[in-house]
């Protein structure tokens, strides 16, 4: 088995030495700082592992299952905590899928499942999210995705790249078209707590046996940088085996990530916190469905829930190429090609990542470059 490169981190190498002066696309909340959290650890605090539970700090766990509205529903035994969302998906997809499953996943979609179901020999199967469907997953087609070798689903609720959101009915749905086939339901949840337009889906851990949520405080939070998540569910079997894959590669959980993540979602801070990151988000989004509506042939969906969306670039502008000119002079500004996610007429739009991004250069940057664009 070997991992191979995609489109989306070869990008994100290729332009890390870039240095630009702004970024429109930004996924996550600007991020707090060591010293917002200075007052709530303790100095004693011992550097060694938790040494309480392989499973991870248990108030961190109970904390996991409060936010995601599972109290009383799972257990603090079905919670692992993580590094990140990315490695909750890593466990769960290496521990159930073998060569020859496959496994439907959605696109334009997080590329980790795609990327992990190839280097296992799994057979992977696009269920795709249309424009003109305003990127809503048409569950018709992921029932007709299935067949009795589907070993799992995945999908992102809320959806990277488009911002698009599962109702609970559609979640109850999904459930069913699933347990049709004995498939397990992996929905990555990580821009969860950001919902716009309706109210935040129930998580599949509380709705089906093979039902695997995953998230992490880095989105909403701002909180990437702790590498702290967690996988989500009800089978003692998949943990163990998660537990066990974790144990053979980085054995146990950061405790300063465990810590201060744990205080990051005690339920007054965290309730203060989605209260800063809905407001600013909500004004940002604003800001940027303005911005959209004024620049000629760019149009998008706005995001249903998150802080990014794709935006359709105007006729004859490759996302690549034009990306490419944004970051060089006299721009400099970063955005995603949405060739990263298949979608070569795509930009990725996003209003996250606070001050440090100057968004509103950014954009003038674009509308700028969009302008030249055309005049040549
Ligand atoms: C859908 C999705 N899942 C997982 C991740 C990784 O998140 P984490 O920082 O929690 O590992 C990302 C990051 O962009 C993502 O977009």
């Amino acid at each position: 088995m070997k991992v191979k490169i995609h489109t989306l981190f070869q990008y994100l190498l290729e332009t890390t030495d870039a240095a630009p002066e702004a970024i429109v696309g930004f996924s996550l909340s600007g991020s707090p700082v060591l010293g917002d959290y200075l007052d709530d650890l303790d100095p004693n605090q011992s550097l060694d592992w938790n040494g309480r539970d392989f499973r991870g700090l248990p108030e961190l766990r109970d904390h996991v299952l409060a936010q995601a509205g599972l109290n009383g529903i799972c257990t603090p035994q079905d919670v692992l905590i993580t590094a990140g969302a990315a490695e909750a998906n890593y466990l769960a997809i290496m521990q159930l899928l073998q060569p020859g499953d496959e496994i439907v996943i959605e696109t334009p979609g997080w590329p980790q499942a795609e990327v992990l179901a190839k280097a296992i020999g799994a057979t992977v199967v696009k269920v795709t999210r249309r424009e003109t469907d305003n990127w809503h997953l048409p569950l018709d087609r992921v029932a007709d995705a299935v067949t009795d070798r589907t070993k799992m689903i995945f999908i992102t609720n809320p959806n990277n790249p488009t911002g698009d959101l599962l109702t609970a009915d559609e979640m109850r749905a999904l459930v069913r078209v699933a347990d049709k086939v004995g498939a397990w339901l992996l929905v990555d949840e990580v821009y969860a707590g950001l919902e716009w337009d309706g109210p935040r889906a129930p998580s599949v851990a509380g709705m089906y046996a093979r039902g695997i949520t995953t998230g992490s405080v880095s989105k909403a939070l701002g909180l990437q940088g702790l590498r702290t998540g967690w996988l989500i569910c009800p089978d003692p079997e998949l943990v163990m085996d998660a537990v066990i894959l974790r144990e053979n590669s980085s054995e146990i959980m950061n405790i300063m990530g465990e810590v201060i993540a744990e205080v990051a979602l005690r339920p007054d801070r965290y309730a203060a916190s989605m209260d800063k990151a809905r407001s600013e988000g909500a004004a940002n989004l604003a800001q940027m469905n303005a911005w959209v509506d004024a620049q000629n042939g760019l149009s998008w969906v706005p995001p249903r829930a998150g802080l990014i969306g794709l935006a359709h670039l105007p006729d004859g502008i490759d996302s690549d190429a034009f990306a490419k000119v944004l970051l060089g002079e006299p721009y400099r500004t970063f955005l995603l090609p949405g060739s990263a996610y298949d979608q070569p007429n795509h930009i990725r739009l996003g209003v996250g990542g606070g001050a440090s991004v100057n968004l509103g250069k950014g954009l003038d940057r674009v509308a700028q470059a969009l302008r030249d664009w055309s005049k040549t």
